[in-house]
């Protein structure tokens, strides 16, 4: 998103018309939809959490109405300016409009010019009130949390713990949260919240430099507020995200979101490697398969000489089950660690979920394995603030990960790998 464009929610029930108009805007520049709502109740919640300079309202909705919706948003979200869309020749409806709070109005049907002059007049005209109305203000600056999720076998449930993580994250008022989908070459985070994405990290990545406007402009908005960076449309564009890129946009994130929720491909490899050196959490995922708790130690033994401390790693046992032969116990023995959370085997539970695009903590939140992840949230989230500053990892400047990764191999088994 460019500095100077104008924040949009589209609060509208009829898809074609929520269409219509988001066509209309991206004919013109300096307009980002950053949200869409299909009724009042969701419009005032993604006006709450994403902060839009500008809420496209209409009237007659579903849940909550649109002169209710603008109402709400005028008391609790009042750095947003609502401008309702009206049927012409109401002016009684319109009367109430203002009376709610609306800044402006549109009659229906909208278009081209008049309708981006309109936004554009309301925007600056509220700008100008705020700037005569309150005091300077430095734009908030975050230090972000960055937490990875990671294991060395294949199929344990990265994706499904990384994407009901970051829901859960963000159900706490007043908390931003993105997901990146670092499993390039095949991440199904977009599926899994029931989206097909129109801009990836492909499109970051074929950038001159990574920036704060290219990466929003790649993030879409889940209906549950949460902010998601998905992984390229198809295998090949993979090859096109480096270790850099990774760097630059995990830190440009962690500067305007509270947690960076990461899910990562399977196996150590440069981008993982890059992401995990960032993050100040890595979710260690195993499940009770002796392969799978095998791979987890050389992981775990890696990380160590890494120099990754114990609390950056936390170690999740997923898929628990009473049929397995292997309990926690045995993965704690095994890996020399305490197992942090574990969460519960929930086949259709699971894949009801996967199959709606519906996050299990979103529709079943009582749930065992919701309640897992609600723990694992907990022991993911710092307990002050001066935890990060202290937690920094050991030094890594100058060498790149899979340089380190070389090393510790080296001092590891005896041997060093070329490249
Ligand atoms: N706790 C659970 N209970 C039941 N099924 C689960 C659970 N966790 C994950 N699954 C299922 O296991 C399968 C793999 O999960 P997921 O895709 O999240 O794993 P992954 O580690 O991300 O896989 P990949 O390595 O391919 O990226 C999916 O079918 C998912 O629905
Ligand atoms: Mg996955």
């Amino acid at each position: 998103m460019r500095e100077s464009s104008i924040k949009i929610i589209i609060a509208d029930d009829n898809d074609e018309t929520r269409k219509h108009l988001r066509e209309l805007l991206s004919t013109h520049e300096g307009f980002t939809v950053i949200g869409e709502a299909a009724n009042g109740l969701e419009a005032v919640t993604l006006a709450k959490k994403l902060k839009p300079d500008i809420v496209l309202m209409d009237i007659d909705m579903p849940v909550m109405g649109g002169l209710e919706a603008t109402r709400a948003i005028s008391v609790e979200a009042p750095m947003s300016s609502v401008i309702v869309l009206l049927v012409e020749g109401d002016p009684e409806c319109l009367r109430e409009a203002m009376a709610a709070g609306a800044r402006n109005y549109l009659v229906k049907p909208v278009f081209g010019d008049e309708f981006a002059d309109t936004i554009r007049k309301t925007y600056q005209l509220e700008a100008e009130r705020r700037a005569r109305i309150m005091p300077m203000v430095a734009p908030e600056r975050k230090e972000g949390r960055i937490i990875t999720v990671f294991s060395a076998k294949g199929g344990v449930g990265k994706t499904t713990v990384a994407t009901n993580l970051a829901v859960e994250l963000s159900k706490k008022p007043n908390r931003n949260v993105v997901m990146v989908d670092l499993d390039l070459q095949f991440g199904d985070a977009a599926i899994m919240l029931d989206t097909v994405p129109l801009r990836t990290i492909a499109d970051i990545a074929r950038e001159e430099e990574v920036d704060p406007e290219i990466v929003e402009a790649c993030l879409f908005t889940h209906s549950t507020g949460i902010r998601v960076l998905p992984s390229p449309l198809r295998p090949e564009q993979a090859e096109i995200v480096t270790g850099k890129h990774v760097e630059a946009i995990l830190s440009i994130l962690a500067e305007s979101f509270d947690f960076v929720v990461v899910d990562l491909p399977q196996g150590l490899g440069d981008i993982s490697l890059t992401a995990m050196d960032a993050a100040d959490v890595v979710c260690l995922i195993t499940s009770l398969e002796l392969h799978a708790i095998k791979n987890a130690n050389i992981c775990l033994e890696l990380m160590d000489a890494l120099g990754y401390d114990d609390d950056k790693v936390k170690l999740v046992v997923n898929r628990l089950s009473r049929e397995s032969s292997l309990d926690i116990s045995d993965v704690e023995k095994t890996l020399k660690r305490q197992v942090k959370i574990s969460i519960p085997y929930e086949g259709k539970l699971v894949v009801d979920s996967v199959n709606k695009g519906v996050p299990f903590v979103v529709s079943n939140p009582h749930a065992k394995i919701s309640l897992a992840i609600k723990d694992l949230a907990k022991a993911v989230t710092p307990q002050n603030k001066v935890e990060k500053a202290e937690a920094g990892s050991p030094s890594r400047e100058s060498l790149s990960p899979s340089r380190r990764v070389a090393g510790v191999f080296a001092g590891m088994f005896g041997f060093f790998i070329h490249g």
